[in-house]
């Protein structure tokens, strides 16, 4: 275990909790990590190139009202997106020229079958009526379905009777510690350091008072914010008297009192900036010193005093209380999001009517007393409740905006993140919320198997000594997502009955991380579907990470043989990272934000006039593994060769490549998808502006490749020097009647590679349409309007977002097709 590398995941974390900076699209946080820690190498590289800033040139922007038929599909209001998000359901579905439109591009009968399929009558939900052990202490939700107690952080067994600790830490456990099965601590019963002289740094060490079932550190001592818990014996859920202020791995003091140095704390940081009378833990409107309100939930002065609303999935559906993401169901509810309620029990409002949970919540129909429609689509998916992997890991993630998607500000209004793996969460909620989820196992064309894989892998894997799957952080983070897969797995094959049914074909598993399904347990791997965002075909694959931790094919280290779990390698083997026939590789998370100005979006069109674009991790701090080298080789052509000059191509990092990485790909034509550590999110930022995808990466599907056409509207280029060499050439021999072709097939698809679903997201898109439609005066809209016609652009700004063929429901379209093979 590099200590290094551990360190540098806490400043990322501090670097997500502290900044508001909108994220660049980073391919993983190790690509974080290595941009944060290397400005210093950096300089030296730098070239100090800069994209020409074009002027404005007409046609600028479009706009579409009512009056004017000019272009396509102009809406009456367009700043109204209701219209479309609700067009899912109906007649609008059979309508066979619609139906032509909206499956253009898709490649075989998937999408016009689902969209001419026969609507399924709703059903009442079944209700569970089973009792569990003890009522859970008073601790857990009692799941009626299956009788068993679903427990929170902190707490476990089948009644939830017993506390697991998770304490603030300098230590993992020894190899020869194999049998103690407690997390080490290295805080005494004043929940404190035992020595802050002793040396080890962890993620979770702390100079204050530490929550010891979270390693949440705060302000302690006698300061006026110290954490004062609640009184010994009190009953389960009582609040502590003062949360107290909370202090993170970026603001541990580094010199002591008497003016010694702590070796694992900062050492700009002294005692007194933290417990001085005018410091962080004893003023009421103090300086941070890096700490900052760190946990969802605890809004400025971060003392407690001001909540508001932290996510939990679909907000507990109103029938629950949300504790840093894991729901505490109302008496009566269940289930991960507390949408179903015990047979025979009246089903309430709970808080709906509270204004902020009723602008995000969806209740999922199936769940209500009176379906809002008569029928509904297919696939119906029914989702495990396992809120062990996926709840649970949100209350011991700490800081506020990791593993999520979306959050609340302080007067809990909603706004949107761009974590990269922020699709777990996505996927989940909108999956909940959906009319697609069925409650009735019997029922269900498939299961969906929730399990927050890339959120345990960071930031809650290394930050304590626990949780473990199964040996401490022995070299690499992949052996404890495999065990943990392995662990889920043996778990829902020995409850329910669904898994041996079907031998786990109608299974659904989401593997995010960055390479994906590679080092998946086989017994899972063979048989279910897997959706990835890393499209690795072949059989013999090596990890190709330059990520050290990552590296499934690292051998494991011997001094932890005896450690069960040791032996998972032998069961990843003999499979693909990713099979065309059975699984999907779909868009990573990108919010809306991400691509406001894209006329996707409502945004004005602009001039193409750069011949190929790429910024980003360029390779030069890294081992040369990383991208398959790809991208160190192209830097290093593009800045040889000089050609930026000579054909408008833009090779390299932030530094070197500066300006607004939106505007460029849309003035681009266009943009290179190139790996990072395994997937990077290029195919997605490329096609959602609107420029012509350019594929390196040979035996590798990009994002829905097994659907879409993707040779009507990208171009393949193969993995060999020569042919990089010739990029420029390549690109400029494309004729422009081909170009412009691409660029109207891509016209027809892009809104596929974006998520557009859900309440939060509607409102969104709402807002930014809003925003576009005042951005520009009468006048110049009156003359772009005028001048602009379809020869111009294929990219003319959408009415509205096409909702219901967005990301989730291209997904829901394809699996829909795959009902039938997973019968046989
Ligand atoms: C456009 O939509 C908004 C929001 O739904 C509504 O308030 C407004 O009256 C509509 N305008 C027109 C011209 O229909
Ligand atoms: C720890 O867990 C392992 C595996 O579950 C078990 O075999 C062992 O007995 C446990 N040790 C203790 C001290 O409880
Ligand atoms: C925000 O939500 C929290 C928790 O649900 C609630 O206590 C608080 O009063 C709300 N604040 C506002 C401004 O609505
Ligand atoms: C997975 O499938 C392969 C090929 O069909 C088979 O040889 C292997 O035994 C299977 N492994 C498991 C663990 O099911
Ligand atoms: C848009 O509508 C406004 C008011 O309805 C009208 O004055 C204006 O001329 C219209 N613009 C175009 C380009 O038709
Ligand atoms: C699945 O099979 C049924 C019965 O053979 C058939 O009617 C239906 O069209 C098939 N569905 C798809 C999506 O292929």
């Amino acid at each position: 275990m590099d200590a290094a590398c551990t360190r540098s995941l806490g400043l990322v974390l501090l670097l997500l909790v502290l900044s508001d900076a909108s994220w660049l699209p980073w391919t993983s946080e190790q690509e974080l990590a290595a941009s944060s820690s290397s400005s210093r190498r950096r300089t030296l590289l730098q070239i100090g190139f800069q994209v020409p800033k074009i002027s404005i040139q007409l046609p600028l922007r479009q706009y579409l009202n009512g009056s004017n038929s000019g272009a396509a599909g102009a809406g009456s209001n367009r700043t109204d997106h209701s219209e479309l998000a609700g067009a899912a359901g109906g007649e609008a579905r059979r309508d066979e020229g619609d139906l032509r439109r909206r499956c253009a591009v898709a490649k075989g009968s998937w999408c016009g079958a689902y969209l001419r399929q026969d609507m399924v009558p709703y059903k009442t939900a079944p209700r569970g009526d089973k009792e569990c052990p003890n009522a859970c202490s008073g601790w857990g939700n009692c799941n009626h379905d299956t009788g068993l107690c679903e427990c929170p952080a902190g707490r476990a067994g089948p009644a939830c009777e017993r506390e697991v600790k998770r304490p603030c830490t300098n230590r993992f456990r020894h190899p020869h510690e194999v049998n103690v099965n407690e997390s080490v601590g290295h805080i005494g019963p004043d929940k404190h350091d035992l020595d802050i002289q002793a040396p080890g740094w962890i993620a979770s060490r702390c100079s204050g008072y530490c929550i010891d079932h979270l390693a949440l550190c705060t302000c302690g001592r006698d300061s006026k914010y110290r954490h004062i818990p609640a009184p010994a014996g009190s009953p389960p859920w009582t609040p502590p008297v003062q949360w107290g202020r909370p202090m993170t791995d970026g603001c541990m003091i580094g010199v002591d009192k008497d003016g010694n140095r702590i070796d694992w704390g900062r050492p700009h940081i002294k005692d007194s900036d933290l417990y001085g009378p005018e410091a962080w833990c004893n003023k009421d409107n103090p300086i941070s010193h890096q700490c900052g309100c760190v946990w969802d939930g605890n809004g400025w002065p971060c003392d407690g005093s001001q909540q508001y609303e932290p996510f939990c999935p679909n907000q507990c559906t109103g029938h629950g209380d949300c504790h840093m993401g894991w729901c505490r169901c109302h008496p009566g509810w269940y289930g991960t999001d507390c949408s179903r309620k015990k047979a025979g029990m009246e089903l309430d409002e709970g808080h709906l009517s509270r204004p902020w949970i009723k602008r995000t919540v969806d209740v999922p129909p199936a769940s209500l007393r009176t379906p809002p429609l008569p029928t509904r689509p297919r696939p119906l998916i029914y989702i495990y409740d396992l809120t062990d992997y996926t709840t649970k890991f949100l209350q011991l993630r700490l800081g506020a905006d990791a593993c999520m998607w979306r959050r609340y500000s302080q007067d809990n209004s909603s706004f949107l993140l761009s974590m990269t793996y922020s699709v777990e969460a996505y996927l989940h909620e909108t999956l909940l919320q959906s009319e697609h989820r069925t409650f009735d196992p019997d029922e269900a064309d498939f299961f969906y198997v929730p399990v927050y894989v890339t959120c345990y892998m960071w930031p809650i894997l290394g930050w304590a000594d626990g949780p473990w799957w199964y040996a401490p952080l022995a070299h690499t983070r992949t052996m404890h997502v495999s065990n943990m897969l392995s662990e889920v797995h043996a778990h829902i094959s020995s409850t329910f009955p669904w898994w041996n049914r079907r031998g786990g074909r109608d299974h659904i598993w989401l593997m995010a991380a960055d390479e994906g399904a590679c080092y998946m347990p086989t017994a899972i791997y063979n048989t279910s579907i897997i959706l990835t965002h890393w499209g690795r075909m072949d059989l013999e694959h090596q990890s190709n990470t330059a990520y050290q931790q990552d590296n499934y094919n690292m051998a494991m280290p011997g001094e932890f043989k005896a450690w069960p779990g040791m032996d998972w390698q032998s069961r990843m083997r003999g499979h693909p990272c990713y099979d065309p026939r059975k699984d999907l590789v779909i868009p990573a998370f990108k919010s809306v934000d991400h691509f406001r100005d894209s006329p996707l979006l409502g945004g004005a069109p602009l001039v193409r006039d750069l011949l190929c674009y790429f910024r980003g991790d360029i390779g030069q701090a890294r081992f040369p593994q990383y991208s398959r080298g790809l991208r160190q080789k192209l830097f290093h052509l593009w800045h040889k060769n000089d050609w930026a000059a000579k054909h408008k191509i833009y090779i390299g990092n932030g530094e070197m490549v500066r300006g607004p990485y939106s505007e460029h790909l849309l003035r681009s034509r266009f943009c290179l998808v190139l790996p990072g550590d395994g997937w990077s999110p290029r195919a997605e930022d490329a096609v959602l502006h609107g420029c012509i995808p350019v594929v390196i990466m040979d035996n590798v599907h990009a994002v829905f490749e097994s659907i879409l056409d993707w040779e009507s509207f990208s171009i393949r280029i193969r993995e060999d020097d020569a042919a990089l060499e010739a990029l420029p050439q390549l690109l400029e021999a494309v004729p422009p009647e081909r170009v412009a072709k691409m660029q109207r097939n891509l016209a027809r698809v892009w809104h596929r590679f974006a998520y557009a679903t859900g309440p939060v997201m509607a409102a969104h898109l709402r807002r930014i349409a809003a925003t576009s439609a005042t951005a520009m005066p009468e006048m110049e809209a009156a003359q772009a309007v005028a001048t602009l016609t379809p020869r111009d652009t294929p990219f003319r700004p959408l009415p509205a977002y096409p909702v219901s063929d967005d990301a989730f429901h291209t997904i829901l379209q394809w699996l829909h097709h795959r009902i039938n093979e997973t019968r046989a």
